[in-house]
């Protein structure tokens, strides 16, 4: 059969899922019991009604009128004990699971690669990690919940009733699959309104959170007014849906109950026939009767509860698969100490996805340690593919790529990427103190004076010191509280935190103010010092202090020489001088 593969993965899912679940057996297995327990007690609460009111009422027993209260009490009690021990339990296994899975994603989504990120939008990747892990753990446990504690129920029912009237009960057993057909087209059909809801759902947030991200482009746009209507529409539809759901759950109860009745006004009339009704105490007819009202939410439990599983499957499906990922490629074995900071790329290709053409097309350069290498080149030209090859972000398909004279896929890859510090065009920032972020990974308070070293090394002192609360001030979301300057400061401080003897710098292209710009391309200046620098230049100053400037064009390496020769050969760079650097010249 062709779909066996796929009939095989939901049974691999689910003892996949068992086993995280059997971790926590003795909880497990504590629940389990409450499920016995609380199964068993309803069953005793249904047969109690048959010496209740024979004994009680009919009899009047004196022994029995004397035990039935403490009986009744006794059993409530013991129900709502072993209600609470199930459901807390469970709850715990739940709970437990939930973090295990959460954690272990967590920790594979730090360990995926860049490329991963590029093909996945991060908005699914959360609702895994959020939603779908709930989803998972969840119905699973519903499911075991339903399958133990209401399957003991229907057989303890089914028991009852035939012990009270054997004939009576082959009656009611004969009508029950037609209530439980019954009962499982309605909650089909409320399980199909769920699953629009929910998608209703993803959109009322998805509307919003465009929203209050975009806010000031709506504002200045003036689409004030096209956002409103555009989640007034979500915002409608989602009513209507909600409303279609309370319409179903209102009318699902009263319409089971009444569907119920029908087989019940069956049992009553036959209960109440000549050949059978001689049988029968009252107390015995009304103990049936309530073993087959008790059987009903059993049966609706069960006739669902493969629906349940299925949700959860389909979700558990989907966070394995995201765990099935490959981690990024570290197989190299040599350790390596502090690099002395020699990178030479030998006949670099790389494509970002083979099908789309090459971006790097044969790269050759070669660094001395403590050099300064200028990379400029059109928008596009392969800048930042190039420098993100050496931390390994992306892996090459030829050629290679050496640091200290070692191919970097040869290194263990904690340790090539200890080598580097990079800052970005876009700085990253943590909400936390400004201590943390210049410490990324370490206790910001045992290193609190190399923080401030590197604060004052990168002329980020100066504006710390006038924070609030100093290097404790938090930052923000992203580091909003901060400017643009500010914040790259704060990066190179992190770069100089780190010491790094490589150092990969894409500066920003966004023009600062005289003062600011100056104190960073100090800062700049600080941070380069005895390091091989590698540096996507945007400013003159910076290109022209380099060693070596490259020039690329279209993935290759067109030119590369020093500023003074570049401009007398009167190529590429030169044309690329016109028009990106002159005017800055001019400023700065
Ligand atoms: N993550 C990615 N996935 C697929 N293609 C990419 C990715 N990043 C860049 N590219 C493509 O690779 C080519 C080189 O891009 P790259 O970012 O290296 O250029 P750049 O020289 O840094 O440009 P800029 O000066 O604008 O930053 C471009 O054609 C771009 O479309
Ligand atoms: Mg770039």
């Amino acid at each position: 059969m062709t779909d066996r593969p796929a009939s095989m993965a939901p049974l691999a899912i689910y003892r996949r899922l068992l086993r995280y679940s059997l971790a926590h057996w003795r909880l497990f297995l504590v629940a389990v019991v409450g499920m016995v327990l609380f199964a068993v007690s309803e069953t005793a609460f249904a047969w109690l009604m048959k010496p209740l009111l024979d004994g009680s009422f009919v009899e009047r027993d004196p022994t029995i009128i004397r035990w039935m209260p403490p009986l009744v009490l006794g059993l409530f009690l013991l129900r709502g004990a072993a209600a609470f021990v199930s459901d807390y339990y469970m709850a715990d296994v739940g709970q437990r699971v939930i973090k295990t899975i959460r954690t272990e994603l967590f920790d594979h989504f730090l360990r995926l690669p860049s490329s991963f990120y590029d093909r996945n939008a991060s908005g699914q990747l959360l609702s895994s990690l959020t939603f779908n892990v709930d989803q998972v753990a969840n119905a699973a446990t519903q499911a075991v919940t339903v399958m133990i504690r209401d399957s003991i129920k229907v057989v303890g029912f089914m028991a009852l009733m035939f012990y009270l009237n054997a004939k009576l009960a082959v009656f009611a057993v004969l009508v029950s699959p037609l209530i439980a057909v019954l009962i499982r087209w309605i909650s089909g059909r409320f399980r199909r309104i769920s699953t629009r809801i929910q998608h209703s759902m993803g959109e009322l947030t998805g509307a919003s959170e465009e929203m209050i991200k975009g806010q000031r482009l709506a504002k200045v746009f003036g689409a004030q007014d096209h956002e409103s209507q555009r989640f007034d529409r979500v915002n409608e539809r989602n009513r209507q849906l909600l409303m279609k759901r309370a319409l179903t759950q209102a009318a699902s109860n009263p319409v089971i109950q009444i569907i119920a009745a029908i087989p019940m006004a069956g049992i009553v009339y036959v209960a109440t026939n000549d050949s059978i009704s001689g049988a029968m105490t009252p107390g015995a007819f009304a103990a049936f009767l309530g073993a087959m009202v008790g059987l009903l939410n059993p049966l609706k439990q069960l006739t669902t509860v493969n629906a349940t599983l299925q949700r959860g499957i389909a979700a558990a499906a989907s966070i394995f698969a995201l765990l099935g990922v490959d981690a990024e490629p570290d197989s190299g074995q040599q350790p390596l100490g502090r690099a002395k900071g020699a990178v030479c790329f030998e006949r670099v290709r790389f494509a970002y996805d083979p099908a789309k053409g090459e971006v790097l097309k044969g790269i050759d350069l070669a660094i001395e340690p403590g050099q300064t290498i200028a990379l400029v080149g059109r928008s596009g030209s392969g800048k930042t593919s190039l420098v993100n090859l050496l931390p390994r972000f992306y892996e090459s398909q030829a050629g290679r790529i050496l640091v200290d004279g070692v191919d970097i896929r040869d290194y263990r890859l904690a340790d090539l990427r200890r080598q580097i510090a990079v800052v970005g065009q876009e700085v990253v920032l943590f909400n936390d103190s400004v201590a943390a972020n210049i410490a990324y990974g370490e206790d910001p308070a045992q290193v609190i004076e190399r923080v401030e070293a590197a604060a004052r090394a990168a002329h980020a002192w100066e504006f710390i010191e006038k924070l609030p609360q100093g290097l404790w001030t938090p930052v923000g979301q992203q580091g909003v509280l901060l400017s643009g300057g500010q914040r790259q400061r704060l990066a190179i401080a992190r770069a100089l935190f780190k010491d790094a003897p490589i150092l990969i710098l894409d500066e920003a292209t966004s023009a600062l103010d005289t003062e600011a710009e100056r104190h960073i391309q100090a800062a700049f200046e600080t941070l380069m010092q005895d390091r091989t620098t590698l540096v996507i230049a945007h400013r003159l100053s910076t290109v022209t202090r380099a060693d070596s400037i490259v020039v690329m064009q279209d993935g290759q390496i067109v030119e590369q020489g020093s500023h003074a020769r570049l401009l007398a050969n009167n190529g590429p760079y030169a044309e690329l001088y016109r028009l990106q650097f002159r005017e800055m010249e001019a400023t700065g």
